[in-house]
């Protein structure tokens, strides 16, 4: 691979999907926090170049310390994090072109000290555009997490991302369905706003594994817009226990 910084790095676990708004961040930073409770050294990338949340789902806002060129991570919860929001005002939309964004995601991966990690995981922004394809030739041996919500109209946009990754030969870990259901406090019935079994059944006709079933919790809405991830904030949670289900997945795929 030839990228310094990311030279004693086990394993790539990008999170990613055709569609926007699906939670890929959400999955991304509850996904690396059940990692790294499952005891391994876990960083985060946040390969969001144009809109990065990571700052704010992890209640971060310092600018990284330097060491000469290379980049020291910021420490959270465990985890080494790294985005481009921490170099700029967040109030500002970036407005570059192609290949700065892919040389912003190279930097990342070069630059930064991430040291001796067992996973980094890369939350990518929505689409099948420049940093996806960026990362994937970057990282030839990186995993994909593919995250879906379960109506069609997000269905059509993940397949194409997978196709994308399939004939990039990145290798698809899984599909996780968010937003699956919304239980009502008052009742037992699950409420299935945005339809049911969407992303099982495109794990099925993709032949790729099912890895879990978020539903729609207001904690984990809540824990990220306050930058304390549900994982941290309700670790016993019905929701946190998915998400633990979710890294004993991966870390069984992966062999770590
Ligand atoms: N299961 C869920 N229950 C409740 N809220 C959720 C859930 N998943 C995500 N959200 C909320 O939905 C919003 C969008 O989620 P998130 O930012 O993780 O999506 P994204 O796919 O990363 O978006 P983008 O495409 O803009 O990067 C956030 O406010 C997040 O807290
Ligand atoms: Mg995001």
């Amino acid at each position: 691979m030839g990228l310094v910084g990311v030279d004693r790095v086990k394993h790539f676990i990008a999170v990613a999907s055709g569609k926007g708004g699906v939670g890929k961040t959400t999955v991304a930073v509850n996904l690396a926090l059940a990692m790294s409770g499952e005891g391994f050294n876990v960083g985060l990338l946040d390969a969001d170049i144009y809109g990065p949340n990571i700052p704010v789902m992890m209640g971060l806002s310092q600018r990284p310390k330097q060491e000469g060129k290379r980049i020291i991570p910021l420490e959270k919860f465990g985890l080494k994090v790294i985005s481009y929001g921490f170099f700029v005002d967040e109030n500002q939309p970036f407005i570059w072109r192609g290949p700065l964004v892919s040389k912003a995601i190279k930097e990342l991966l070069d630059r930064v000290k991430w040291g001796d990690l067992d996973c980094l995981v890369i939350d990518l922004p929505p689409g099948t555009g420049d940093p996806s394809i960026t990362t994937a030739q970057l990282i030839p041996d990186a995993s994909v997490v593919i995250v879906t919500t379960p109506q069609e109209v997000a269905l059509a946009d993940v397949r194409k991302a997978v196709n994308m990754f399939k004939r990039m030969k990145i290798r698809l870990l899984g599909i996780v369905e968010n937003m699956s259901y919304f239980q009502c406090s008052h009742s037992e019935a699950k409420i299935e706003i945005f339809g049911k079994g969407g992303g099982e059944e495109m794990s099925r006709q993709m032949d790729i594994p099912f890895l879990g079933v978020i539903p729609i919790d207001i904690d984990l809405r809540k824990g990220g817009d306050a930058g304390i991830p549900l994982m941290i904030g309700s670790p016993e949670s019905e929701t946190a226990k998915v998400f633990k289900e979710i890294a004993k997945k991966v870390k069984a795929s992966l062999d770590i």
